[in-house]
C-alpha cells in the first residue's frame, strides 16, 4: 500500500507488540505468569493493540507524540539525578511534559485479550502442518466456512454470517487470539456462543494447523481472485536433499533467495542461476532417465500446500522465487519462457508499472532489483507491502 504513513505506524504498532511481549516475558520469568497451551499466559483480560492505529491515523499521531514525550520526560528525570544544580528545574518541566502530552483514546488502544493473546506458532509453517489443518477443516469447519473460507451450506444458519477467511482477517488478528477461538468459540456482546469450542475434540496443534491451512488457503484465494498474494505468505517448510548430502530444511536457506521449481517425472530442470538457489519439487517420481537437480524435494504435502497457495492444481512447469525472509513474492506460469517484473504477486497495488521502466534486457535482474527494494514490512494488524 503506498500510505506513507506505513512507515511510521508499523514501526510503532511493532513496539506496542514488543513492549508488552517483553512484560509477558519478564513476568513468566519471574514466575508470575501461569502457561496456556504451553507458552507463557497473558494475565490481564486486556491489551494494548495496534490494530485500530490503522483506521484512525490520528489517533496513531497522538499515541507516537505521548510515547515521544514520556521517553523525554524519563530522559529529563535521568538527567536531574546527574546535574545536581539545575535540578529542581528539571524535575518541573516534567509535570509539564505529562500535561502536554496528547491522551490516546482507550476505547482505540485496548483490546479483549485471552491468556493465548501473545502466543507464537511453533509450526514454523511447515507443509506437514498445512496439510494436517486441511484434513482438519474438511472434517471440523468446511461446512460453516465453506472451501474457499466465504461460507458453507450451514453459514445462513448461524447466529452471524461467518467471516471470511480468505480477506486479510487472519493478518489482522494476532494467531494466539485465532487459536484461542477456535479452542473456545466465539461469543457476542451479551455472551451467546455465535462459534462452537473445538477444545474437546483438538489440541492446541491442531489449531496452529488449522491457521497454518486458513493462511495458504486464503493466499490461494487472493491469487485467484485478484491475481496477486495481497497478504504475504511464507515459502512452506520441509526438507530437502541435495546431491546425496543429509537432507536438511528448506528454511535453512534464509538469508539467500530461493527458486522452487516444480517439475514432473522427466521435466528437463531449467539453467541455475548464481542469483537463486534452485529447489526442484518433483510432481511425480523422477524417471531413472532423467538427471537429477542439484537439491530435489519428493514431498506430497509440500506439492499440496504449494498448489493451496498458488491456487492452481497445474503444478508442472510452475515457478515461485522467495525473497531471502523467506516471503514467496513472484510466480512463473507453466510454459512462459523468461521472468519479468510483472511476475511480482506479492503485492497489494496492481496497477502496472510498465510505463515507469526502461526495458530491461535481463527480466529476472529486474524483478530481483524490485524484489529487494520493496521487501515485504509484515507486521501483525500493521500495512503488509
Ligand atoms: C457451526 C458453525 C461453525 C463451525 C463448525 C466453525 N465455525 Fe468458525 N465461525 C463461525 C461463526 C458464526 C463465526 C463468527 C463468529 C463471530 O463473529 O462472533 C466464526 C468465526 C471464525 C473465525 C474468525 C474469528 C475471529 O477472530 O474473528 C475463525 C478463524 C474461524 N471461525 C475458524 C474456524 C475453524 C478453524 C473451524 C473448524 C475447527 C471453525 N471455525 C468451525 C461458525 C463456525
Amino acid at each position: 500500500m503506498n500510505i506513507p504513513s506505513a512507515d511510521w505506524v508499523n514501526p510503532l504498532i511493532q513496539l506496542l507488540e514488543a513492549v508488552q511481549l517483553a512484560v509477558l516475558r519478564l513476568l513468566s520469568w519471574a514466575g508470575l505468569a501461569g502457561t496456556s497451551e504451553g507458552q507463557p499466559a497473558w494475565p490481564w483480560t486486556v491489551r494494548l493493540t495496534g490494530e485500530n492505529l490503522l483506521i484512525d491515523l490520528g489517533q496513531a499521531r497522538r499515541l507516537a507524540w505521548t510515547l515521544g514525550l514520556l521517553a523525554l520526560a524519563f530522559i529529563v528525570l535521568l538527567l536531574a539525578l546527574l546535574w545536581r544544580r539545575r535540578r529542581w528545574w528539571l524535575i518541573a518541566t516534567v509535570p509539564l511534559l505529562l500535561l502536554i502530552a496528547p491522551r490516546p483514546d482507550a476505547g482505540v488502544l485496548l483490546a479483549p485479550a485471552q491468556p493465548t493473546s501473545f502466543h507464537r506458532s511453533p509450526t514454523g509453517f511447515s507443509a506437514a502442518s498445512i496439510s494436517q489443518g486441511r484434513a482438519l477443516y474438511a472434517q471440523h469447519c468446511v461446512a460453516c466456512h465453506g472451501a474457499d473460507g466465504r461460507g458453507g451450506p450451514l453459514a445462513s444458519a448461524q447466529p452471524v454470517w461467518p467471516p471470511n477467511l480468505s480477506g486479510p482477517l487472519l493478518w489482522r488478528r494476532a494467531d494466539g487470539d485465532v487459536l484461542w477461538r477456535i479452542l473456545h468459540g466465539t461469543h457476542d456482546r451479551r455472551g451467546h456462543a455465535t462459534m462452537p469450542a473445538f477444545a474437546d475434540s483438538l489440541d492446541a496443534q491442531d489449531a496452529w494447523a488449522l491457521i497454518d491451512f486458513m493462511k495458504a488457503n486464503a493466499a490461494g484465494q487472493s491469487l485467484r481472485a485478484t491475481g496477486a498474494w495481497a497478504q504475504p505468505v511464507a515459502l512452506p517448510g520441509t526438507t530437502v536433499r541435495c546431491d546425496g548430502r543429509a537432507p536438511r530444511a528448506l528454511s535453512s536457506w534464509r538469508g539467500q533467495r530461493v527458486r522452487i521449481v516444480l517439475a514432473d517425472a522427466s521435466s528437463a530442470l531449467p539453467v541455475e542461476d548464481p542469483r537463486l538457489a534452485t529447489v526442484v519439487v518433483r510432481t511425480a517420481p523422477r524417471l531413472p532417465s532423467t538427471p537429477a537437480a542439484d537439491c530435489e524435494v519428493d514431498d506430497a504435502e509440500l506439492r499440496d500446500a504449494l498448489a493451496l497457495i498458488a491456487g492452481s492444481d497445474a503444478l508442472p512447469g510452475l515457478q515461485l522465487i522467495a525473497d531471502r525472509d523467506g516471503w514467496l513474492r513472484a510466480r512463473s506460469g507453466p510454459g512462459q519462457a523468461a521472468w519479468s517484473e510483472d511476475d511480482l504477486i506479492c503485492r497489494t497495488d496492481l496497477a502496472p508499472r510498465a510505463a515507469e521502466r526502461a526495458p530491461a534486457s535481463d527480466g529476472l535482474g529486474a524483478l530481483i532489483a524490485r524484489i529487494d527494494a520493496e521487501p515485504v514490512r509484515f507486521v501483525k494488524g500493521g500495512f503488509a507491502h
